[in-house]
């Protein structure tokens, strides 16, 4: 059974009055407790900081979510001698015992999901739909590591006549976790809870941006009972804090899931072999993507508009799998951008926390700049197809859709990482195909159609790590869809998968001659 019995976390069903309103009371709740302060909590002490940082909502830049402290390099190196530490009994602890608290840490979650939930859509203007997505998807990720984990353990036993061969794995060490704000939550816990899964210590540098959340997964971990040292939370600035634990001799592993820009930095910095350092560093990179839904000629138009629009402008695009090309052929191009363009226009623009609202903020006023600088770019070089209205306070930016797109030109190329959409026109199925590979990146991608030949050669030619077929192109399960790409997308194998948790281990052949 290829499923083995793992089954996914349910979402919230929001059409159900009463999971409406536990979702508003929590958002209140929460909104009463905003504006604490967040410590680092080394060998598990909160610790005082030189410097804060506040964290504010983006929809609503006036409203504080807390204020940070900022471990100094000091601070950081107290962390990884705590890792090291705890390192030595937890790496003795069966996968059973391990998985036992990531159980519990998944069952904790599922008791605090609305508050939760509302915490990231303070936090980073989530919308409560894709916030409770992704409360489903850290407790999957709990789960699933713990059960791979089981079954790594065992190992695989080769005996031959006067031969015993017994295949086995262990962890590395000490786990530095660099997570994104854009899934503040399940990414950060479902990289830790991996590198926990198989036996290593972790410290987790969240996102600047999402540092409040980070206490959050803290929270959870402690609750459940894990043991002190094996998590730290080390909120810290990444060009230096995060940069010296990159560089620390006695860190075997970074899980770092961000720009493209840092992912290189990090590899690079990774390799090179420092005084007392006795073994090479891994690095798993998860980076950008420009991701494009090619529409044929056959395609079901009802389901490729909304697929493409909500792939493109969920979390105002702030995805690494979200949709910023749309790929047409000519015979439908303008039909399709028409509806298109009216089925967004209907998009409820708004705080995150308020129920309708489906496109809220991005994260700060720098990605604001510069999604609106692309937005200027695409206005010299393509035709504005549509721009919505957002208010003006917080950092908004209006969902964008531009047509006719030059293929090669930038807002074609870069991951702009925003509410920004390319149309561009294909004259064939082989143009489309080109046209959709022709980029640094292979993360996801998508196809509508109803032609099997087509489909035939998408499944063959299509050149990225997670390929949906008529369907949105965002939203992968842990388990059903393991998640991750290649070329500039990324190193590392995919998150949520069975080759995930071999990453953390180091495999061991022992032979005896019997
Ligand atoms: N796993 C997320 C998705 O599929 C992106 O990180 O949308």
């Amino acid at each position: 059974n290829i499923f083995d019995g793992f089954v996914n976390s349910s979402d919230r069903d929001y059409a159900i009055n009463d999971e409406r309103e536990a979702a508003q009371t929590a958002l209140q709740q929460v909104r009463r407790q905003l504006g604490k302060t967040y410590l680092p909590i080394i060998n598990g002490q909160a610790v005082e900081t030189e410097t804060y940082i506040e964290s504010v909502n983006p929809a609503n830049s006036s409203q504080v979510v807390g204020k940070i402290g900022l471990a100094s390099i000091e601070q950081a190196e107290e962390a990884v001698q705590v890792a090291k530490n705890a390192f030595s009994s937890w790496k003795k602890l069966s996968a059973k015992e391990r998985g036992d608290i990531l159980r519990k840490t998944a069952d904790i979650m599922e008791e605090k999901r609305e508050e939760l939930v509302a915490w990231i859509c303070w936090e980073v203007a989530k919308p409560i739909r894709e916030g409770d997505g992704e409360v489903s998807e850290a407790i999957d990720f709990c789960r699933y590591y713990a059960k791979e984990m089981e079954r790594l353990e065992s190992g695989v036993q080769r005996n031959l006549p006067g031969e015993d061969n017994t295949y086995i794995y262990q962890p590395r060490g000490v786990v530095v976790v660099i997570s994104p704000w854009n899934f503040p939550f399940a990414i950060a816990l479902g990289m830790s809870v991996a590198a926990i899964a198989a036996g290593n210590t972790v410290i987790l540098k969240p996102a600047e941006q999402s540092s409040v959340i980070g206490a959050k997964i803290a929270e959870v971990l402690q609750a459940a009972g894990l043991p002190t040292g094996v998590f730290t939370y080390l909120p810290a600035k990444g060009s230096t804090v995060g940069a010296h634990l990159v560089k620390h001799p006695d860190v075997h592993l970074i899980a770092f899931t961000g720009s493209q820009q840092v992912g290189c930095q990090i590899v690079t910095e990774a390799s090179i072999l420092r005084p007392k350092q006795k073994h090479m560093k891994r690095v798993i990179a998860e980076m950008g993507g420009k991701n494009g839904i090619i529409i044929d000629e056959s395609a079901d138009l009802d389901h490729a508009v909304v697929g493409v629009m909500n792939s493109a402008f969920g979390f105002a695009g702030q995805k690494c799998s979200a949709c910023s090309r749309a790929i047409v052929l000519a015979p439908v191009y303008d039909n399709f951008l028409e509806r298109l363009v009216e089925a967004t226009r209907s998009l409820k623009v708004g705080e995150a926390h308020l129920p309708d609202t489906k496109f809220s903020a991005v994260i700060d006023g720098a990605a604001q700049q510069n999604i609106l600088n692309y937005i200027a770019k695409g206005k010299e070089t393509a035709k504005l197809a549509f721009e919505g209205e957002v208010p003006n306070h917080g950092f908004y930016v209006p969902p964008t859709i531009f047509s006719d797109v030059d293929p090669d030109s930038a807002i074609a190329q870069e991951e702009i990482f925003g509410p920004v959409l390319a149309v561009i026109k294909a004259q064939s199925f082989d143009e489309a195909l080109a046209i959709a590979n022709g980029t640094n990146f292979a993360l996801t991608g998508g196809l509508y159609s109803r032609t099997p030949s087509h489909i035939e050669r998408a499944y063959r030619e299509f050149e990225v790590g997670n390929l949906y077929i008529n369907r949105g192109i965002t939203g992968a399960l842990v388990d059903r869809h393991p998640f991750g790409g290649f070329k500039l997308s990324g190193i590392g194998s995919k998150a949520g998968g069975r080759d995930y948790l071999l990453q953390f281990l180091e495999p061991r052949s022992i032979t005896e001659n019997t």
